[in-house]
């Protein structure tokens, strides 16, 4: 009789527990489209530089998508990850170091854009992935388009930007 009691009870407590997970599960399309629209952003589409302006290994700094937000250009030499151009080997990255903010600068032994900061480093052969330190996200690169002038322009960015809530204020 009492082993019975205790399974009700327990059946009693399962069907509490599924009402509420029910409950919660209709409230979570909401709170997800919220979340889903806040991210969503229109970036400008802002020329940076031509093909002919680039040379391989020498950056150009650039800003992208407004002038508060450094960014480097580079010419790698070969076909590379989101690399645009004749050569896919045209990226570009946020030079502000996710971790706290420090300028980034470039490597062209590594290929890589460090830290003077705190020393996190990045590499720009693959997507600015982080390759050591602190910052606990890739490095943002930018999208190129290269039109059919050579004109190379910026049209988004894959992570967010250190210091920002939206890349695009
Ligand atoms: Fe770059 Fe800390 S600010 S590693």
């Amino acid at each position: 009789m009492t082993c019975k009691r205790m399974v009700d009870a327990g059946r009693r407590q399962f069907l509490r527990g599924s009402l509420i997970g029910a409950a919660a599960a209709t409230v979570m399309p909401a709170n997800q489209a919220r979340a889903r629209s806040l991210a969503r952003v229109e970036y400008p589409s802002n020329r940076l530089a031509n093909i002919a302006d680039l040379a391989v290994d020498m950056p150009l700094e650039i800003a992208y998508p407004d002038a508060d937000s450094p960014g480097v250009l580079l010419k790698l030499g070969r076909a590379v990850m989101g690399g645009v151009g004749p050569d896919g080997d045209i990226v570009a990255f946020s030079t502000l170091c996710p971790h706290k903010g420090w300028q980034l600068q470039y490597h062209a032994a590594d290929r890589t854009l460090n830290c003077p900061g705190h020393y996190s480093r990045f590499d720009c052969e693959a997507g600015g992935q982080e390759v050591w330190g602190h910052a606990t996200q890739n490095l943002p690169q930018f999208e190129l388009r290269v039109d059919d002038k050579g004109d190379i322009h910026a049209e988004g960015v894959d992570e967010l930007i250190y210091g920002r809530l939206s890349n695009v204020l």
